[in-house]
């Protein structure tokens, strides 16, 4: 009999939990037969990195990973070593450990566990900065609107990762930070905060072009046209665990 033991996860599995497993099927399918609610948001068809975890025992019997799975895993948040995608392992006659990491990188799904955030949810300029030159900008925007604020987002999109979402918002996500930062009334989307604290928020004019531009520090890769960008992982674990 093949046993899975699943280390504690705060959401998922508050106190772990160790089962004899089905062989044949995915660590995924078995996670969620036991009702453990992993993330799959591609319904296991290798599509998206939710059902990420993490092998603290028995990585190495695992079945190999396809490059489709080694790409995806690229983007997955909190990657290790021994970070597989739990749709793509199948289970075999070795015991597994696994741990669930704390965070997807799914932006967009509503039963995904809350990023980490402040208690109040108030914030700063010493959370996201916004130049006098953006403030300028949005100002204008917003009072060419009736709109009560800026909400900030970050969205799936390219071919590196993610996108900033810019909006303006009249009605407010409860769940949302929010503060005002050098005259703008700033939201930013709860599980997009991790990802752009720290951020300064400028605009800029070059020719007859002017845009806003995000100077994120937690952003590592961009892509060639600069439409998309994706993040450290290390970062990303050590801004989780603030
Ligand atoms: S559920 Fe999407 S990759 Fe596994």
């Amino acid at each position: 009999m093949t046993k899975i033991k699943v280390l504690p996860h705060a959401q998922l599995c508050p106190d772990g939990l160790e089962f004899n497993a089905e062989k044949g099927i995915s660590v995924c399918e078995n996670l969620l037969n036991q009702d453990i609610d992993i993330e799959h948001a591609c319904e296991l068809s290798c599509a998206c990195t939710t059902c990420h975890v993490i092998f603290t025992e028995g990585f190495n019997s695992l079945n190999e990973s396809s490059d489709d799975e080694e790409d995806l895993l690229d983007k997955a948040w909190g990657l290790e070593p021994r970070s597989r995608l739990s749709c793509q392992t199948i289970v075999t006659d070795s015991d597994l450990e696994i741990e669930i990491p704390k965070y997807t990188i799914n932006m967009v799904s509503e039963n995904h566990p809350k990023a980490p955030r402040n208690e109040d949810k108030k914030i700063s300029s010493i959370d996201f900065e916004i130049s006098n030159k953006a403030a300028n900008h949005l100002s204008a925007m917003l009072n060419s609107s009736d709109s009560s604020g800026i909400r900030i987002s970050l969205m799936d999109s390219g071919c590196s990762g993610y996108a900033y979402k810019l909006d303006l918002v009249k009605n407010i996500e409860e769940s949302d930070f929010n503060g005002t930062i050098n005259g703008i009334n700033l939201f930013i989307h709860d599980k997009s905060f991790t990802f752009l604290k720290g951020t300064k928020l400028d605009f800029i004019q070059k020719n007859l072009n002017e845009e806003l531009v995000f100077n994120n520090p937690n952003v590592s890769a961009e892509c060639g046209c600069g439409e998309s960008f994706n993040f450290d992982s290390t970062l990303a674990t050590e801004l989780s665990s603030n």
